[in-house]
């Protein structure tokens, strides 16, 4: 592979020169994923909105490469739950992955497979270290756009399944206007 410069915006994080098509994330993708269901099929029938969109820079997937690129999660609400990413553990579970917070404000809700759970917030300015073991989300419960710069390990793989069956053990929803965290009730 030889060395190469790809335009990235630091701000909304869109590759503008279109060397790199976004992947778009819409409710009807994650309805499941969602507390309230019957709020999401709302959403669906009244346009499916995108909930969030990535665009990955590099990834060839080989051992010894790092994968970057960026997340844009759009602001908004499912029931009284925010706009929010399908959330993984990386397939190689000790893979590590690092997110720089470009504009916006949101969550990374993490969790282990043994049951810890942290919930962090991150700023324009703030890098994120979520270290092999933690799945991730990202959760948007701004205003704005909320848009990370992402690098990990290019072999580490994708776990939606276990996040898709079994849901993340702990919610971020709006009360009185503010996020707070609660149990998940599914779990
Ligand atoms: C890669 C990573 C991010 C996410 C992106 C979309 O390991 O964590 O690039 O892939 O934020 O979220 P998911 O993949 O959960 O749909
Ligand atoms: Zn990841």
């Amino acid at each position: 592979m030889k060395p190469y410069t790809i335009d990235f915006d630091l701000l909304t994080g869109i590759c503008k020169s279109g060397k790199v098509q976004p992947v778009q994330r819409r409710v009807s993708q994650m309805k499941m994923q969602f507390a309230d269901p019957e709020a999401a099929q709302k959403a669906i029938d009244s346009g499916d909105p995108v909930l969030y969109e990535f665009s990955t820079l590099l990834n060839d997937e080989k051992k010894g490469t790092l994968a970057f690129g960026s997340t844009i999660i759009y602001p908004g609400k499912i029931g009284d739950e925010y706009y929010m990413t399908k959330g993984h553990f990386h397939t190689i579970l000790d893979s590590a992955e690092v997110y720089y917070c470009l504009s916006g404000k949101g969550f990374m809700m993490m969790e282990t497979p043994e049951g810890d759970v942290d919930l962090q917030e991150v700023h324009p300015g703030e890098a994120l270290y979520v270290p092999g073991r933690w799945a991730h989300r990202s959760i948007n419960h701004g205003t704005e756009p909320f848009v990370m710069l992402f690098v990990y390990p290019g072999d580490s793989g994708h776990d939606y399944g276990t996040i898709e069956t079994k849901g993340y053990r702990k919610l971020v929803v709006e009360r009185d206007g503010k996020p707070v965290m609660i149990d998940n009730p599914k779990w």
